[in-house]
């Protein structure tokens, strides 16, 4: 196992009702900015729910956040966030909101260039941050349990992400009762986005990591049992709770600590989704698959563990137990309604080009096995037609 040091500062308040819990878990004097997107929360009740525990508070609203949040509407709430003296961000929504909520935590206290962007275009470490709360409504991006965000610049049609000690939440209510409003599309995205974060973490190389492993299988096997129950019964409860909370597990850090890290999917998703507008959990989809071909030598060991250990797919000949557990995640995929291709989310070879040209700019290496745009290319290529 690699060395590492971990602290999850967040605090988790799960279950039924908890919303309510807001009235304790909000500093009594803060002057509070609730932040949310496109207006979800006013039609399936969680608006009022926080409306009412914080009756009395002084809370300012900001609504508008966009499903992959944009930098520019993150900047005209750091100008409220600024102007009113704001000391307290309540984030209510899914990841997008969340991750908006983050930037803007952080890009009300930036200082150290012009640009807040630079946070994450230049990587600027953050240092202040305004405290943030947050009800989540979607289990997709672990958002809520991490220091990460994620937040697209339209300008630049760049999706960028940054990480810091100060993002993380200072509690989450998880009240899997408001995922029952989701339209059916974002709950398969929330099982896929979830099922790639723990591969991200897992498929990569052996390095002695037998209880993280065991948190990955354990995590994609809920997945695989619980996911199609809530999409056969979108009131099932006690379903529902079981995705929220492998959607926290799968990207709280737990089960990465001391092993091979890939993000390798991630970071050419994100460049699909800021060129196309695909949702994240699709583009997760499409390539995970095409970088498991182009890497399959390098990842044999950790291909082989899953086949066996997530599928019971095993056999002498390592070669077809790697295509077909490559197929069975395809199938599993299609069978939660994703059929994830080229064509269908437009990843013309026009757009491969361009994604190519981002990466050869920036130089960046991905993956554990350090690829560059090169192989970025001929792994879109292998992405199914
Ligand atoms: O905007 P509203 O009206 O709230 O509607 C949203 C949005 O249209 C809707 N929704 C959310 N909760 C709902 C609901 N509708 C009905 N009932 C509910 N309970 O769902 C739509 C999608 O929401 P969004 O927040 O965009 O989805 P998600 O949570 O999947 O977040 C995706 C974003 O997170 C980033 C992605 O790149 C993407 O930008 N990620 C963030 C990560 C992190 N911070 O750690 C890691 C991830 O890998 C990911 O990159
Ligand atoms: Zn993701």
């Amino acid at each position: 196992m690699q060395n590492f040091e971990y602290c999850n500062p967040v605090n988790i308040v799960f279950g039924k009702g908890q919303i309510a819990k807001l009235a304790e878990l909000v500093p009594a004097d803060a002057k509070i900015l609730m932040v949310y997107g496109g207006g979800s929360i006013k039609h399936n009740g969680v608006y009022d729910q926080v409306k009412k525990a914080l009756e009395g508070r002084t809370v300012l609203e900001f609504g508008g956040i966009e499903p992959n949040p944009k930098y520019e509407t993150c900047m005209k709430a750091v100008e409220i966030c600024k102007s009113e003296g704001i000391d307290f961000l309540l984030s209510v929504g899914g990841g997008s909101t969340l991750d908006g909520t983050k930037f803007i935590a952080a890009a009300s206290k930036y200082t150290a260039t012009d640009d807040p962007w630079d946070i994450c275009a230049k990587l600027i470490p953050v240092t202040e941050e305004i405290p943030i709360g947050c009800v989540i409504t979607l289990p997709a991006t672990g958002s809520e349990m991490n220091g990460w965000s994620v937040v697209s610049r339209l300008s630049t049609d760049e999706k960028l992400g940054f990480w810091s000690a100060a993002s993380f939440p200072k509690f989450s209510i998880l009240d899997p009762e408001t995922t029952m409003s989701l339209p059916e599309r974002q709950t398969i995205n929330g099982i896929i986005d979830t099922f790639v974060h723990v591969c991200e973490q897992y498929v990569t190389r052996p390095a002695n990591t037998p209880v993280q492993d065991r948190q990955a299988e354990g995590v994609l096997l809920t997945l695989i049992e619980e996911g199609p129950k809530v999409l056969a019964n979108p009131k099932d409860y006690d379903a529902r709770a079981n995705l929220m909370w492998a959607a926290s597990t799968g990207l709280n850090g737990w089960m990465a600590k001391g092993c091979v890290e890939d993000w390798g999917t991630h970071a050419i998703g994100h460049e699909i989704t800021a060129l196309t507008g695909t949702d994240h959990g699709k583009t997760l989809a499409l390539v995970m698959p095409a970088l498991w071909k182009y890497l399959r030598k390098e990842k044999e060991a950790k291909l082989l563990q899953y086949a066996e250990r997530v599928w019971g797919i095993t056999g002498d000949d390592k070669d077809a137990v790697i295509d077909a557990v490559i197929e069975k995640t395809v199938e599993f995929f299609r069978s939660l309604g994703c059929d994830a291709t080229r064509t269908a989310y437009g990843v013309t070879d026009e757009i491969i080009e361009k994604i190519v040209l981002v990466f050869e700019r920036r130089g960046a290496k991905i993956t554990e096995c350090a690829i560059g745009a090169h192989e970025v290319g001929e792994v879109l290529k292998l992405c199914a037609k």
